[in-house]
């Protein structure tokens, strides 16, 4: 498994890790289709089957993929239709994120609202980009801030500590949680992920969302998902626990060789879509 943090990131984060606790498992429903999913043998038909006997389960799927960031115009009924349209293996990761979304949607409106307007805009990006599958990647938009979402259930005073840097300063949240934490909600996100076993594809650009660099590996996903990030914090939509705007970095529009008059037609084109998402009454608190 490939694993980019360098050893310090690593201390600190194992010390956060540890002080989260003990942190709930991925249900062993969603654990037995991804085995499923990953033995040679396996059959759509199967794994639908699979999938279906757990109507909890089938029903968040069902709800995900019909929900407003995900580009089907006509609905999808069915787990059996879902997965002949999707593929197994983003069925796999739709399973794992239909579960771990829940949680940011529990923990604050703004930062739902963000979440899903950042889902919204990469699945936007990734077709007029031709990178990777849409829905796909709509899911590292969905689930790229969870870090936080983790951190304020499980950390509340250090969480609070942050928040009250932000207040005061004008500061990126992530630039606070440095210096409250040592590590970034970002890095916090990718090591849960990677535990839950979703794909390197999924955790590596969640992981690497606040560097200053791309890393050397999934550069282009990572990319689209600043690229999509930054779009959504331009535009106002939703509440990530900061009002700063970072630069925007040139590497972003090169690797995607992107000219300005791409990104402008591609921002309107973001965001008209994110103006279809319902805004959220007390949007503004975290
Ligand atoms: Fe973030
Ligand atoms: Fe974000």
């Amino acid at each position: 498994m490939m694993i980019y943090f360098n050893e310090q990131t690593n201390e600190k984060l194992e010390d956060v890790l540890n002080r989260l606790g003990r942190l709930p498992p991925l249900p062993e429903s969603i654990q037995r289709i991804n085995r499923m999913i990953d033995s040679e043998q396996t059959t759509l038909d199967a794994v639908g089957h699979e999938i279906a006997k757990d109507y909890a389960l089938s029903a968040q799927v069902l709800q995900l993929i019909n929900s407003s960031f995900y580009g089907f115009s006509d609905r999808i009924s069915s787990i059996k239709q879902a997965v002949v349209l999707l593929g197994l293996n983003v069925i796999r990761t739709l399973t794992g994120t239909s579960w771990v979304s829940e949680m940011i949607k529990d923990s604050s409106k703004g930062l739902h609202h963000h979440s899903l307007a950042t889902a919204r805009t990469s699945y936007v990006l990734s077709g007029a980009l031709s990178i990777g599958e849409p829905e796909e990647i709509a899911s590292l938009g969905l689930l790229h801030d969870l870090g936080k979402a983790v951190l304020a259930k499980f950390l509340p005073e250090d969480f609070q500590q942050v928040r009250n840097i932000t207040d005061h300063n004008n500061i990126c949240f992530h630039q606070a949680e440095l210096e409250v934490l040592g590590v970034t909600h970002a890095v916090v996100a990718g090591r849960l992920l990677q535990k839950w076993n979703l794909p390197e594809r999924v955790v590596q650009p969640i992981s690497h969302h606040h560097d200053e660099k791309l890393p050397d590996a999934f550069r282009k996903e990572t990319a689209l998902l600043r690229l999509a990030d930054l779009m959504v914090r331009a535009e106002g939509c939703g509440y990530v626990g900061d009002l700063s705007m970072p630069d925007f970095p040139g590497e972003i529009a090169e690797e995607l060789h992107l000219s300005l008059a791409d990104l402008h037609m591609l921002a309107d084109e973001a965001y008209d879509q994110m103006r279809r998402i319902p805004r959220y009454i007390g949007d503004r608190a975290l």
